[in-house]
């Protein structure tokens, strides 16, 4: 990969890992959707019927089948959350950019989205609480972080690109 983003979810990292991977040529490689495509069903119907710990696994197998490819990869929220992952992370030397935006922002973009499973459940207390705690993990692989509240994908790869040149 020649870059992964990563980052909570309704932080941007698809709309702005598709248009990081045109400006650069390359393709770009969405983790859930892998995923969906070896589980042969979609995310929110892998954690209704096997939960998430399966979907986990299937994480992990997927981004370790994926990492080596090359494009841009677009990470689930959860993903650089598994120790094993946060590991083939770091290890792997590819520049890992965190996408980070507030919480109402993430809520007002995602609120309502019947194919995230986690948001069902999450009022803004619990979001913030899990965004909270996955922040160790998050920092510990992000090589550059950039604030997307307010700034448009273009903007955001612009800087990406800076950064990677
Ligand atoms: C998850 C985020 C989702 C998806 C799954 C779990 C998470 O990806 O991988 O629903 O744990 O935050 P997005 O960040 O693309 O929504």
């Amino acid at each position: 990969m020649k870059a992964i983003l990563i980052g909570f979810m309704g932080s941007g990292k698809t709309t702005v890992g598709k248009l990081l991977a045109k400006q650069l040529r390359l393709p770009h490689i969405d983790l859930d959707d892998q995923i969906t495509v070896v589980a042969g069903t979609a995310i929110k119907d892998i954690f209704s019927q096997h939960g998430e710990h399966y979907f986990r696994q299937l994480e992990h197998e997927v981004l370790l089948d994926t990492i080596s490819q090359d494009g841009v990869l677009s990470t689930g929220g959860g993903t650089p959350v598994q120790a094993e992952n946060l590991k083939a992370l770091k290890k792997a030397e590819i520049p890992v950019i965190l996408l980070e935006a507030a919480a109402d922002t993430i809520l007002e973009r995602v609120s309502g989205d019947s194919q995230r499973p986690l948001v069902n459940s999450l009022n803004k207390t619990d979001l913030v609480s899990l965004k909270k705690h996955r922040q160790p993990q998050y920092h510990a692989c992000a090589d550059l972080t950039i604030k997307t509240d307010g700034s448009s994908p273009e903007e955001i790869v612009t800087q990406i690109l800076n950064y990677l040149d």
